[in-house]
């Protein structure tokens, strides 16, 4: 075997991690080594430099336990997480569109009743999400689960309120005809958290660490592919400079103002609110081949 140099070293790696018995972890990581060593040529840093690349990987880890992730930070404002996405949520067009689920997702929502209120002493302005769930062919779904989360109209989740009970999520079901109705407050435009090592380098940048304002959908139904969404807030000042890249044009909707007066629960509010319609579309799943 030749002794390394500078010109030989990636190939005698790439030479080395040959000998991987599992063919995707062998591909995996010979396209791994090829992509670093070419970075490593391409900005030639000096040791210190490394050294601080290597204390950021290492705090980024030591600061992420099981309530907050900061790697995953790291890969949504690297844009990385929504190319997983994209590679894997190649839908047909008029599906409705996948986005990042983030890290504010908490499972066991409570169970809502059609037109409840997720937001029960919620600040915000009262918001009415209306719409269906359909079939790419059209169909009303009936009884798609859809499970909802979003920040308050002060822009926190439940898990930066540091509180045991639910807040700002629950999960509701759509009716025969396909419909749902949502009642909650309007969510506000939020900052990803800037206390972290990403922040820090955020920090070193002119680059918006805002999301826009959105709420967040898990829709589901039996037989069919299920979405991992948001709907964004027509209008908002961020929604072209999203920080982790997660708007999507047909997902961006309006949320029309009314002055007061009767809303789509048959309610009569004496307070300004918002009316948001969406027509939700899932991709019907794929028929196994019975066996011959
Ligand atoms: C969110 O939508 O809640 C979110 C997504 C990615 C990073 C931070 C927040
Ligand atoms: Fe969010």
């Amino acid at each position: 075997m030749p002794y390394v140099t500078e010109q030989n070293l990636t190939d005698i790696v790439l030479q080395r991690w040959q000998d991987v018995p599992d063919p995707r972890l062998k591909q995996v990581m010979q396209s791994l080594i090829k992509h670093l060593h070419a970075f490593v040529r391409d900005i030639e840093p000096t040791n210190a430099e490394w050294f601080k690349a290597i204390e950021f990987i290492t705090k980024t880890g030591q600061i992420s336990d099981h309530k907050r992730q900061e790697v995953i930070l790291f890969s949504d404002v690297m844009g990385v997480s929504m190319l997983v996405d994209a590679i894997n949520h190649r839908l047909p067009s008029g599906a409705t569109p996948s986005t990042v689920e983030g890290p504010f997702h908490v499972a066991d929502a409570p169970e809502l009743a059609n037109g409840a209120n997720m937001a029960k002493g919620a600040p915000g302005i009262p918001t009415f999400v209306t719409g269906t769930v359909r079939s790419l062919d059209g169909k009303p779904i009936s009884g798609a689960t859809l499970d909802l989360w979003q920040t308050d109209g002060e822009g926190l989740y439940e898990s930066q309120k540091g509180i045991e009970e639910p807040w700002m999520r629950g999960i509701y079901h759509s009716q025969p005809d396909g419909s749902y109705t949502v009642r909650t407050v309007a969510p506000i435009a939020y900052t990803i958290p800037m206390d972290g090592t990403v922040g820090a380098l955020m920090q070193k940048t002119e680059i918006s660490h805002m999301r826009p304002a959105h709420i967040h959908f898990a829709v589901s139904a039996p037989g069919h592919n299920p979405v991992v969404t948001h709907l964004f807030q027509k209008g908002d000042e961020f929604i072209d400079t999203d920080v982790v890249y997660g708007v999507k044009e047909p997902l961006i909707v309006a949320f029309t103002k009314k002055s007061g007066g009767k809303t789509p629960t048959g309610e009569t509010l004496n307070e300004p609110f918002y009316e948001v319609r969406y027509d939700f579309v899932l991709q019907a799943q794929a028929k196994a081949k019975a066996a011959a």
